[in-house]
């Protein structure tokens, strides 16, 4: 559906060439929710911007729903672009018109009559559950009313593509959960694509089937977001997820309360399951394991788990390693020092 290729973009700052997008490849299919996770000033918005050529790229490919966008001419992209819908962090809506309004603009020169326009705003607005908002003006409404109305001006045009740059940022986290699972909708019931920046792996684990994470410039790595999650590869990458699943607090605090603890981490994903396990490790090596820590996330419907554990008695780690890897779980033990030093990192 979207196949970007070898991408690069480049800005002058004060007579200095910034490259914000460096040789970056991006396959999105259809029917995907990706994800797009990154620093600030890693060039996500700049990448996206390159799908609707908002950006223009100095080298690379751009292939949005089979055509090659960059050979196109200006009449033909803009038939393309509406093809494109995008919404943003701070939702930017017409202050002095109603959200009818807001929503019907993008139907100027669409060739529909009055009424059928009157009546597709309506839907919009139905579908995004804010029809009773429809007279009221941006500022009477919640931030999470105003993105709807985002949402429902961007699908205007009937896109095969929703672009989202941190579309949730500026949301409190009940309402992000609650547009996510609009977009989930969307997604799910109008077959819309979509492509979503976000700097908070939380987000990714809620609706993406596939994320890509950036720094620097380049995707650094990606994936399906549960192979990502269960086996992440770059130090960033781990950061991040870490981050989301709460697990640097919880090492943080265990080792507050007793410094000189040993502490293992085991994950486990999909089948696998703690408890089993928790007890083979006792019978087999005499182990008895007070678990610190627990917690499951579910991504795309597969459980992975994390459990931070300290064993009474001595560890043979190699033999209980060998054990827990049969069992599709892995462990490792948890360096206080590391623990630090990633902190420091974040600081
Ligand atoms: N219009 C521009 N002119 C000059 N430099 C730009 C422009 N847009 C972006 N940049 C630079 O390109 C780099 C990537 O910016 P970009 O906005 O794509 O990052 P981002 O990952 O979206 O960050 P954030 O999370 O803060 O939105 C940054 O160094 C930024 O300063
Ligand atoms: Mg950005």
């Amino acid at each position: 559906m979207i196949n970007l290729k070898n991408i690069t973009v480049q800005f002058t700052q004060k007579k200095r060439e910034v490259t914000a997008v460096r040789d970056v490849s991006l396959e999105v299919d259809a029917g995907d929710i990706y994800g797009i996770v990154g620093y600030s000033g890693a060039g996500k918005s700049t990448l996206v911007r390159v799908i609707n050529l908002l950006q223009k790229p100095i080298s690379g490919t751009v292939e949005v729903d089979e055509k090659d966008l960059l050979s196109l001419s200006s009449t033909e992209l803009r038939a393309e672009r509406k093809k494109i819908g995008m919404i943003f962090q701070h939702f930017n809506l017409m202050a002095s018109r109603t959200i009818a309004q807001n929503v019907v603009f993008p139907l100027a020169g669409s060739g529909l009559t009055k009424s059928e326009r009157r009546k597709k705003v309506e839907n919009l607005l139905d579908l995004v559950g804010i029809l009773d908002k429809k007279d009221a003006y941006p500022e009477q409404l919640s931030g999470g009313q105003k993105q709807r109305v985002a949402i429902a001006r961007a699908l205007a045009n009937d896109p095969k593509i929703l672009l989202c740059d941190e579309a949730t940022s500026a949301l409190d986290p009940k309402t992000t959960l609650a547009v996510l699972d609009l977009l989930q909708e969307i997604n799910q019931k109008l077959g819309i694509t979509i492509v979503l920046i976000t700097h908070e792996m939380q987000v990714v684990k809620k609706i993406c089937s596939k994320v890509a994470v950036m720094d620097n410039g380049q995707i650094i790595e990606a994936g399906k977001a549960v192979d990502i999650f269960s086996e992440p590869k770059q130090p960033l990458t781990i950061d991040f997820i870490r981050t989301a699943t709460h697990v640097d607090q919880a090492e943080e605090s265990i080792f507050a309360n007793s410094p000189g603890q040993i502490v293992y981490e085991l994950k486990f994903s999909g089948a696998s399951s703690s408890e089993p396990v928790i007890i083979e490790i006792f019978k087999r090596f005499g182990l008895t394991a007070s678990i610190l820590y627990g917690n499951i996330e579910y991504i795309q419907n597969t459980p992975l788990g994390t459990l931070l554990v300290s064993f009474d008695g001595n560890v043979d780690f190699d033999q209980v390693s060998e054990y827990l890897n049969g069992q599709n779980v892995k462990i490792r033990q948890v360096n206080k020092a590391e623990n630090e030093v990633s902190k420091d990192e974040n600081v």
